[in-house]
């Protein structure tokens, strides 16, 4: 079986770190989105994935091939984001087998591993996951026959006849290709994978379906990605590689090679990236900080802050998604105030 990761699409939700970053290159944990997708397809056996890529191309490239994989990583261009079914177009020749498609902004805690499993061995033409949700007006949801089976797929139903929401992992055969050839663009002018699956259903091909039993979460908004670093940092185990002086370290910390903390506490689970300088602050509980930031007189929870950031005399920060080579400084000199250079679609609260 093959494996097909959609790493394209302009991340609008995330903007202004979209309009720098590919959304699927955020770090949850201090590790890219993208590459929780690239080990779940390599555990579940997949020898040879297509990474769908658009406007970061190049970005997305270079990120993956910063590590080894061991599996062979094919790269493929989707000019315009239109739709998931046209990725499936775009990749067509690649796509010569079975496959699953993981949407790189996806993450599933279980892995894909016994999901593909039961496709293989059910010998359905597509197979979905699907897991209840507390709000089925958020989500595309399944309408289940008196026997279990698929009826309809419903994107964002006003009235949901279920609970059980779309997971972004799909699996199928080749012939899923007839119907995205078959489908027409929907009213946001896109090629919906949902509309796809429906066409194999009404066309009289076998429609599986697996329930997702531990926890998912799509990371397309920044609540969303803060809460999968809450539980992936749920799930670390202690490990402190650096040096600490006069500082106390509290629970399930994670502090890697070169950090220097001094005068400071730090209370897991929390996680310090290689080369930090944390001096007289408060690192508190789920909060991610990447490699080589240096953070003085601040106390900071439940918040992300990427590579090479510099926070000095930031105040209490709280649920945040700082990106890459921030500068945060308190303003020394008068006039008093708070100085911004903020780019478009940013949002300071407090
Ligand atoms: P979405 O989150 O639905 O779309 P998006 O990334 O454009 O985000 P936004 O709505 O904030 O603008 O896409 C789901 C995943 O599929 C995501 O990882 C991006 C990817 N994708 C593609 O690769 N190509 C596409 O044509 C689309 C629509 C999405």
């Amino acid at each position: 079986m093959k494996g097909l990761i959609l790493a394209g699409g302009h991340g609008t939700r995330l903007r202004p770190l979209t309009y720098s970053q590919q959304k699927q290159l955020i770090p949850v944990a201090n590790k890219p989105i993208l590459f929780y997708a690239l080990e779940d397809l390599i555990e579940a056996g997949a020898k040879e994935i297509g990474i769908i890529v658009g406007p970061n191309k190049e970005q997305v490239r270079a990120t993956v091939e910063s590590e080894n994989w061991d599996a062979g990583i094919n790269f493929i261009y989707q000019e315009e984001p239109k739709g998931l079914a046209h990725t499936i177009l775009v990749a067509k020749e690649f796509l010569d087998e079975p496959f699953v498609m993981y949407l790189g902004d996806n993450i599933l805690r279980e892995g894909i591993e016994k999901h593909a499993k039961k496709f293989e061995e059910n010998k359905n033409d597509a197979s979905i996951m699907l897991t209840e949700v507390e709000n089925p007006r958020q989500f595309g949801i399944a309408e289940l026959n008196d026997d279990g089976t698929i009826k309809r797929l419903i994107e964002k139903p006003k009235d949901p006849p279920s609970n059980l929401a779309l997971v972004g992992i799909y699996f199928f055969k080749p012939v899923i290709l007839e119907a995205c050839k078959r489908i027409k663009p929907s009213w946001r002018n896109e090629l919906e994978i949902t509309d796809a699956i429906q066409w194999l259903i009404d066309n009289g091909y076998k429609v599986g379906w697996t329930k997702v039993e531990g926890w998912w979460k799509d990371t397309g908004k920044t609540e969303d990605i803060l809460e999968a670093n809450r539980l992936i940092l749920d799930g670390i185990q202690m490990k402190n590689e650096g040096t600490a002086k006069d500082s106390r370290i509290i629970g399930r910390v994670i502090i890697e090679k070169g950090v220097e903390v001094k005068d400071s506490i730090v209370k897991g689970p929390s996680l310090i990236g290689g080369g930090c300088k944390i001096k007289n602050s408060y690192i508190g509980p789920y909060t991610s900080v990447g490699n080589d930031c240096v953070i003085e007189d601040t106390e900071i929870e439940d918040s992300i802050v990427m590579d090479n950031s510099e926070i000095l005399g930031g105040g209490r920060i709280i649920e945040s998604l700082i990106g890459k080579e921030v500068k945060i400084r308190r303003r020394e000199e008068l006039p008093n105030g708070r100085k911004l250079i903020v780019g478009d679609d940013s949002e300071i609260v407090g």
